[in-house]
């Protein structure tokens, strides 16, 4: 079957010729793969940075839509036909950039109906993260003020959008093309990043005392986010920045896991539009490398996807 990946750690991305997954074990599903979700933390992937459960050669991709072909012994949950999406790490047989993978029925959940394939393939690790670093990292109350920095992004758009939905109020930051956007998504002010002044404009906003928390979602930025952030309040960010010095402040570091639980309750809001994502670009699987390029460089207008060619049409 044709995937992408590579043929050892830090080794191009190419197109391989895999061998087709073998029957699922009694707890596994095989997906029939319509589009993957491709992000920067791939690339990590295939340096060899972050270990996803595979070595070389291997396909790439940590999220997954696509449609159930065959079910183990044991899994009652689903049928053949069923459309799913997940990020079912650690991978077993095969990255998600393939025509088929073999996964753990309990990391993949249903698809909504009327959600586009692009949108469930690049769905699963931003919300996840959204909501693991909201609920767990940051504990946002409702009563609350949150500061999202980096909300013109997929993982930023998620939190904002989440930490409406639960009576935060929300201030974030995002480029002149992303604040519409950002605004409709809940944020009651969205300050343009550029303007370097922008934590002391939050503080002003604030009165003076800062917000409650806030989360990072820009490579190096939490030094800029602890500043318009209370004393005693919290800071959380996803791009593995150190803990700012000096600040009294809570700090943390927060790194996706797969959770079906929380992912149910995810693509249940995304199903009923509570939820949304906008996709930047869908790719053939041929053209994996471009596709990974692209989301290093950083995903301006939205996450990229890679489609295998395999889908039924979208609804
Ligand atoms: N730790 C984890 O488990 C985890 C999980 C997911 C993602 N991440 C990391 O989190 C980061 C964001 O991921 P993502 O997928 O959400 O990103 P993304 O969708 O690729 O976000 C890119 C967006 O970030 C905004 N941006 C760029 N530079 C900025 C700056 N200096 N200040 C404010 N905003 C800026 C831009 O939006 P505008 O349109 O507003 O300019 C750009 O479109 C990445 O570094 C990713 O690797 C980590």
């Amino acid at each position: 079957m044709l995937a992408a990946g590579m043929r050892e750690f830090g080794g191009p991305v190419e197109l391989l010729d895999l061998p087709e997954p073998a029957g699922p074990g009694s707890a596994e599903v095989v997906i029939d793969v319509s589009a993957a979700g491709v992000g920067n933390w791939d690339d990590i992937v295939r340096s060899g940075g972050w270990d996803v459960g595979l070595t070389p050669p291997m396909a790439l991709g940590v999220e997954v839509a696509g449609t159930v072909v065959a079910v183990g012994s044991n899994v009652t949950g689903f049928r053949p036909g069923d459309e799913v999406l997940g990020h079912p790490l650690p991978l077993r047989h095969q990255g998600c950039w393939a025509e088929r993978v073999v996964v753990d029925a309990g990391l993949v959940v249903p698809k909504p109906p009327g959600v586009p394939w692009e949108t469930a393939a690049a769905f699963p690790v931003p919300a996840l993260t959204a909501e693991q670093a909201l609920s767990e990292s940051l504990r946002v109350a409702g009563n609350e003020t949150l500061l999202v920095h980096g909300a013109g992004g997929a993982t930023g758009g998620l939190a904002v959008r989440l930490a409406a939905l639960r009576g935060a109020r929300v201030i974030a930051t995002a480029g002149s093309a992303s604040a519409d956007r950002v605004g409709r998504a809940g944020a009651v002010e969205v300050l343009d990043y550029r303007d370097r002044t922008w934590p002391e404009r939050i503080r002003e906003w604030t009165g003076g005392a800062g917000v409650d928390s806030a989360l990072n979602a820009v490579p190096g930025g939490s030094a800029d986010t602890v500043r318009a952030v209370r004393e005693g309040g919290r800071l959380a960010t996803i791009t593995g920045d150190r803990r700012p010095a000096g600040s009294g402040v809570s700090f943390a570091d927060v790194y996706v896991r797969p959770d079906s639980a929380q992912l149910t309750k995810l693509s249940a809001l995304l199903g009923e539009g509570k939820l949304s994502l906008p996709v930047g670009v869908t790719l053939p699987l041929a053209e994996a490398a471009a596709a990974l390029e692209r989301a290093v460089r950083g995903a301006n207008g939205g996450p990229v996807v890679l489609l295998t060619g395999r889908r039924p049409s979208n609804p």
